[in-house]
């Protein structure tokens, strides 16, 4: 059979899709993790009223935008279908109605073109995205996942290589975020808005609970803390309240702040590591980027941050995480698979 075409010397052309929550994400990276084009239709209108995510709304609106999203990843990227040798999506964990879109549409496009696919864990996308266009790829690290649905400490020792060293036991720092936000009355969702409310804020004003902050593992629990925001909330006048905003995002941001840097340091040093990366949606936050910015400069910490555009939800990390597994000779995916809501990280401790 003749060679597939290929973008001259430069490696292999993935389209990856992405739909395991709210956002309908295609992107096409090369290579090593060049990143040709990256789209997101964001469906966060559509959810606004609600004040979080309906999953049928979500389904029906990932049928709508997955393939106008496809053809302008193509588009930007300068490519055809011809023009592409393997296909990503996203196989869990997610909502089940929205991850059956894209991993339909990704096996349907793999069968169609006599593609291979890999079907890809949202959560290695997630851990991997901080070393997309890093010089030197995949190196051994503890990795921070901080996301509305996650807040995880893995060891990641290479590709494939990951141990769970702790996770949050009940809302994810995403959800703190988003929940307190809600209880202020703030948009949906809530981590952005805090986020630029708090920087006009004095994180000092009110006092919320470092929860398991010195609980010596590297579990994490933020439930409590918009429990007490609701205590407090319950003892200010609306405008009190009002006045005192900016203050009461500051306060409780810096709560989830300074657990989520202190927990990250906790790892750092058990695992003996001397690196660190931040995934997820909350890594965007300015005041965590701040915080961890600081103490990984004062620890002599290498810190790895994703990018703006692979922190929140998008396909690239998706399609690097595939060619990265395609590179290194890991077997396609099954056109048969099924999708899995709770798809857990692959823990291949063996191999660390
Ligand atoms: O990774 P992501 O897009 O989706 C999940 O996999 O969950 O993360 C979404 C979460 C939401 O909870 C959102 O409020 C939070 O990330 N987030 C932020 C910021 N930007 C997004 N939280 C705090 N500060 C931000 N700037
Ligand atoms: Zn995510």
């Amino acid at each position: 059979m003749p060679e597939r075409p290929r973008r001259g010397e430069q490696g292999e052309v993935v389209l990856a899709l992405e739909t395991s929550c709210d956002e309908t994400a295609a992107a096409v990276v090369l290579g090593e993790g060049e990143v040709l084009a990256n789209v997101v239709a964001s469906q966060i209108a559509l959810h606004r009223p609600h004040g979080g995510v309906v999953p049928e709304l979500a389904s029906r609106e990932h049928n709508l935008a997955l393939m106008p999203v496809v053809s302008q990843a193509l588009a930007e990227a300068g490519l055809e279908l011809g023009g592409l040798d393997l296909i990503a999506a996203t196989a869990g964990p997610g909502l089940a109605s929205s991850l059956l879109i894209g991993n339909t549409a990704g096996k349907t496009l793999a069968l169609a073109l006599g593609l291979p696919f890999f079907a890809i864990n949202h959560l290695e996308g997630h851990l991997l995205s901080p070393f997309v266009g890093q010089p030197g790829g995949v190196r051994p690290c503890v990795g921070l996942i901080v996301s509305g649905g996650h807040t995880m400490l893995i060891e990641l020792r290479g590709l494939g290589g990951y141990r769970l060293l702790g996770a949050t036991r009940d809302d994810a720092a995403g959800e703190a975020f988003d929940k307190g936000a809600k209880l202020l009355g703030l948009p949906y969702p809530g981590g952005p808005e805090m986020d630029q409310r708090g920087r006009q804020g004095d994180p000092a004003a009110f006092e919320f609970p470092r929860s398991m902050v010195d609980s010596g593992d590297h579990a994490f629990s933020f439930s409590g803390l918009k429990t007490s925001l609701r205590y407090l909330l319950e003892k200010l006048t609306p405008e009190d309240q009002a006045a005192s905003e900016n203050d009461l995002c500051a306060s409780y941001q810096a709560a989830i702040v300074e657990v989520l840097t202190r927990k990250a340091l906790g790892a750092v040093r058990a695992t003996g590591l001397t690196c660190l990366t931040v995934s997820g949606g909350v890594s965007r936050n300015s005041a965590l980027r701040h915080s961890l910015t600081a103490m990984c400069q004062r620890e002599g910490i290498e810190l790895l941050l994703a990018g703006a555009d692979l922190a929140t939800d998008n396909a690239a990390m998706i399609g690097y995480a595939a060619l990265l597994k395609y590179r290194a000779g890991q077997p396609q995916s099954e056109l048969s698979m099924d999708i899995d809501p709770n798809l857990p990280l692959a823990l291949s401790e063996a191999r660390l």
